[in-house]
């Protein structure tokens, strides 16, 4: 009989926290409706206290889902959970997530109490969160580098005092497979079965996945991790691998996550799609080359047997072909069944919006491939308040004349006509565009992909911009990059806005 080990996505919060990483509220719903799709157990949907864009992403998250339990994080402070559970309002099965450091390091210098005080605070924490629902986890900030003693007696202080789960965080990646296990089935031993162990590890040394696994074996039955592996510093635990690993190594675990693997891919991409962060190309699971046989001996032995170097079926994370698909004939339930198959799904309204923009497209490109569509879909991921509005947008150049460039663009309803030059055609439009942005603005990376093949490829351009301290990621796909650069620094800047709207309201950042 295989045990289930609850899959803990914590995507949306620590994922999100990271920088480079951050969603707004529509994304950050888009994102949860994945992962309901990928059938996770609890989703983190943010830490309600910090902002009015977390409060308002887990009410709006929990509106939206139906099957996962919402969880929100939140200090062992009245004034966190009382807030963690407002914005829990609307939850079927709401979750709070509270938490407070054990280790030395992090008492002495960071809270600046003792171990009584910690001890204290935590039960009346927990005592607090169990007022409003009996579904209370909690965490031992920094766990890994606690005194084992007082770790296991903070646990079983706050699962006296109601807490379901108690999680085991190496808050730092620092712990290692061995010494992982041995202090988890110490906590089993000490704890018995009166609450769920949970752990949540960190990749700091590369070994967020092996860490967590370790602890499984040990008699944790929760992992909390994030699709890519995304998180604080090098990232938490990536659900694909864990996953992966569990179905693929049935002979070494013994055990089974509800965990729709076929949704696997499609979230991944609509990750990076709505971050605009890609995942590396060797990335486990979900890197581009991770399914990928391009030595000549590989690919023989691949079609003679897929077995001789494939571990596990492309089609089981729900990779999809590459192979072309539709053209500008096909109709509306081709275009369906063709989003089905990477994992979207859309009311038939929806459908219609994307069947103008998958129109548009085939009249310019022959061939549609299952990138393409991802590039519609991820126009309809991105929302946001519009203050910069490209009307038009033309340039010109060659070896003999002077990159030059010529817009029309609308600032909050107000229309500019601006001119630009630069090294090529991208700079004197780029140039054109700052004419209307405040100085203090600035472009720091800049990247053109080509993300299908032939001269008449989509590129891809994603632009990073900063502005005080605050950064922001832009993407459009087009088959001119000139204009697809364009529309990108414009998609960046409208994103920029929200966020500083988002920051102005944060009282307090983790
Ligand atoms: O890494 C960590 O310790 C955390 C806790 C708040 C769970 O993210
Ligand atoms: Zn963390």
């Amino acid at each position: 009989m295989q045990e289930k080990v609850y899959i803990f996505d914590t995507t949306l919060r620590d994922g999100e926290q990271a920088p480079g990483f951050s969603m707004n509220v529509d994304e950050k719903v888009k994102l949860a409706l994945h992962l309901q799709r990928l059938n996770v157990d609890c989703i983190e949907a943010g830490f309600a206290i910090t902002s009015e864009g977390d409060f308002e992403a887990i009410t709006e998250v929990s509106k939206a889902l139906k099957g996962p339990e919402v969880a929100s994080l939140a200090r062992v402070r009245e004034k966190d959970i009382d807030r963690a559970w407002a914005a829990l309002k609307y939850a079927k099965k709401p979750r709070i997530h509270v938490f407070i450091a054990t280790s030395d390091i992090h008492m002495k210098h960071k809270l600046e109490m003792e171990e009584d005080e910690v001890l204290e605070a935590a039960v009346k924490g927990v005592e607090y969160a169990c007022k409003y629902t009996n579904n209370v986890e909690f965490s031992a900030e920094d766990a890994t580098r606690t005194r084992p003693e007082f770790l296991a007696k903070v646990c079983k202080s706050v699962i006296k005092a109601g807490a379901k789960a108690v999680n085991i965080p190496d808050t730092v990646g620092y712990t290692t497979p061995e010494e992982f296990s041995k202090l988890i089935t110490y906590l089993k031993d000490e704890i018995k079965n009166k609450a769920i162990i949970s752990v949540h590890c960190h990749n700091d040394l590369g070994l967020g996945v092996a860490n967590s696994l370790a602890a499984v074996k040990a008699g944790a039955r929760q992992v909390e991790c994030t699709i890519n592996g995304i998180g604080e510093r090098a990232g938490n635990a990536s659900m694909e691998e864990l996953v992966m690993i569990i179905n693929t190594r049935k002979d070494l675990f013994n055990f089974k996550t509800d965990i729709n693997t076929k949704h696997i891919y499609p979230t991944s991409r609509a990750l990076s799609l709505i971050t605009g962060v890609q995942v590396q190309p060797n990335k486990a699971i979900v890197g581009k080359n991770a399914f990928a046989h391009e030595a000549g001996i590989h690919q023989d032995g691949v079609m003679k047997e897929k077995s001789t170097y494939e571990i596990m079926k492309p089609e089981d994370i729900g990779l999809p072909s590459n192979e072309l698909i539709l053209g500008k004939h096909s109709g509306r339930h081709a275009l369906r069944n063709k989003l089905e198959a990477l994992g979207y799904q859309y009311s038939d309204e929806e459908i219609d919006k994307l069947f103008k923009k998958f129109k548009a497209l085939a009249d310019k490109k022959k061939e549609i491939y299952d990138e393409d569509l991802e590039m519609l879909v991820a126009a309809e991921l991105f929302t946001m308040e519009e203050k910069y509005k490209l009307l038009s947008a033309n340039f010109s150049g060659g070896t003999d004349v002077l990159p030059s460039a010529t817009i029309e663009i609308e600032v909050d309803g107000k229309g500019f006509k601006e001119e630009g030059s630069g090294d090529g055609p991208v700079d004197a439009i780029y140039d054109a565009i700052r004419k209307v942005v405040p100085d203090k603005v600035r472009i720091d990376r800049f990247s053109i992909s080509a993300i299908t093949g032939g001269s008449d490829a989509q590129g891809e351009v994603t632009v990073f911009i900063e502005e005080d301290g605050i950064g922001s990621v832009g993407r459009a796909a087009k088959t001119d990059i000139v204009i697809a650069s364009a529309e990108a620094l414009v998609n960046a800047l409208n994103r920029l806005v929200l966020k500083k709207k988002m920051k102005e309201k944060k009282e307090y950042g983790v």
